[in-house]
């Protein structure tokens, strides 16, 4: 019999079940289970996944956030481009703006405690890459990215574009900086 022919028995599925199939389905049926449970518990437990949300949004919305932002709680500037230095108080709302080619502005937290920080693109696709942390996100323009952090360790974060955004691209770069607090 070759393949072009139709199988001698058409109602296969009567067939009675080899020991091996059976056994090879019911380890492929555990371990599923195993990987079905493991998703949430290793999203609770584990270390290295980031719970984020995800809202949609306008380039011109989240322009204005951050600029209210920036016009309240900015401290000094920093670099050459005169970047403004926010710090935002503990436990509010911080908004972090990627575009051609830089994110903005520089933001300042204290160790210890909580923010939200905001995260959108205001022309393509970036990608947020918090270092040493060596947390991640995908920044698409059109949605703003949620994450809830709380710095647990002072000195400054740098945060690189990891996703291929054009000439300047490698000169994508932000700071986060974590001051010990205490005030
Ligand atoms: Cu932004 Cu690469």
């Amino acid at each position: 019999m070759t393949s072009i022919q139709p199988p001698s028995e058409t109602i296969w599925w009567k067939q009675p079940l080899d020991r091996v199939e059976g056994t090879w389905i019911a380890i492929a049926l555990v371990w599923s289970l195993i990987m079905f449970v493991m998703m949430p518990v290793w999203h609770i437990y584990g270390k290295q996944n980031l719970s984020n949300e995800a809202y949609r949004t306008t380039p011109a919305a989240y322009m204005a956030k951050t600029q209210a932002m920036v016009d309240q709680y900015t401290v000094r500037t920093m670099t050459d481009q005169q970047i403004p230095v926010v710090k935002p108080p503990p436990g509010s709302d911080v908004y972090l703006l990627g575009r051609l080619w830089q994110w903005w502005p520089i933001i300042e937290l204290e160790k210890g405690q909580t923010y939200r920080l905001h995260i959108a693109s205001m022309d393509w696709q970036h990608g947020f890459s918090l270092q040493p942390q060596n947390i991640n996100l995908q920044i698409l323009p059109g949605y703003e990215m949620v994450v809830t952090i709380t710095p647990d360790t002072s000195g400054d974060q740098t945060i690189i574009c990891n996703e291929y955004c054009g000439i300047g691209h490698h000169n994508m770069l932000g700071k986060i900086l974590v001051t010990e607090g205490g005030s």
